[in-house]
């Protein structure tokens, strides 16, 4: 198997969940304390090895491009004022990766957008990544796709189990145990009631395909809510070759979901060394005064 290079973000939701902050600016960029939401997903990809990274965008997603560009004014002013960790922070950020851009046109859903990527990608392996599922620093949930990847060959799929009153927020697997933590895909249905869902085990956004997935998504035809699902092709691809799910419990936030964006936000300032201390005492009285505690 060749090594993959090349991750796939899709970046073109309009995070309607979001208004009125998403009004005039991308959701991608909302921050947990200080960090848009899209660079945990670049930074991710990077650590994984994966230095090309396409975007699939929409209107109004300019922020993206030039937030992982160089800011000359900003540089200057702040090399002028002795900022020298700011400024190679910026420059980090700009040098990190290879950050290429494409634009859906028409919001035709997930599936839709990774399509667009065909071109790209070629005929190689590559990871697809959704920003709102935002994976902790410590998780090595996608070192760990990709190596399982390696070995068969195959595209993996992240899954996790949720409570059975969530599963009709995300795709739902039909499982069957290839080795503890791993799975093969049986059958896959997007956002079934519980009712009708054929187990626990939902796909989160973590993606490693093989470029069979294209075939696939030219074959679909639009499902739920209207839209071309990527779950539909990955129904598809399992019946042409084996797709594996690889199983994780911990490291995910889904910043798409207000509760969730709380809770990144509250976790993760608490285990900055500039914030935490003082964050945690803070907290505590208000547990106290809430009385939650
Ligand atoms: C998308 C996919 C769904 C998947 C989910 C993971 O749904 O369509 O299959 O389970 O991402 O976060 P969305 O959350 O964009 O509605």
């Amino acid at each position: 198997m060749p090594p993959v290079h090349k991750a796939v973000i899709p970046a073109a939701g309009l995070g309607t969940r979001f208004l009125p902050a998403t009004k005039a600016q991308s959701k991608e960029m909302l921050p947990i304390v200080d960090k848009p939401a899209i660079q945990f997903a670049v930074e991710e990809a990077v650590r994984a090895g994966l230095r090309d990274i396409l975007m699939i965008t929409g209107r109004g997603k300019r922020a993206l491009e030039d937030h992982f560009d160089r800011s000359f004014e900003l540089e200057h002013y702040l090399e002028a004022r002795g900022k020298v960790d700011e400024l190679a922070e910026m420059r980090r950020i700009a040098e990190m990766a290879d950050i290429h851009y494409l634009r859906q046109g028409e919001p035709r859903g997930l599936g839709h957008a990774v399509s667009v990527a065909r071109e790209h990608v070629g005929d190689s392996s590559f990871a697809v990544m959704l920003p709102d599922d935002l994976m902790h620093e410590e998780s090595r949930l996608l070192e760990e796709m990709l190596a399982v990847h390696e070995r068969y060959g195959r595209s993996v799929i992240a899954l996790k189990e949720v409570p059975h009153a969530e599963v009709s927020l995300y795709g739902c697997v039909r499982p069957e145990e290839v080795e503890p933590g791993l799975v093969r895909v049986v059958d896959i249905v997007e956002k079934p009631a519980p009712e009708d869902a054929p187990s626990t085990l939902a796909v989160m956004g973590r993606y490693v395909f093989s470029p069979a997935i294209f075939e696939a998504l030219e074959q679909v035809t639009p499902g739920k809510g209207g839209e071309i699902q990527l779950t539909d092709a990955i129904g598809l691809l399992s019946k042409e070759e084996e797709v594996y799910g690889f199983v994780f419990e911990k490291g995910r936030y889904d910043v798409g979901n207000k509760l969730d964006y709380l809770r990144a936000t509250v976790e993760l300032a608490l285990e900055r060394p500039d914030l935490g201390p003082d964050f945690r005492k803070f907290l505590a009285d208000v547990a106290r005064r809430e009385r939650l505690v």
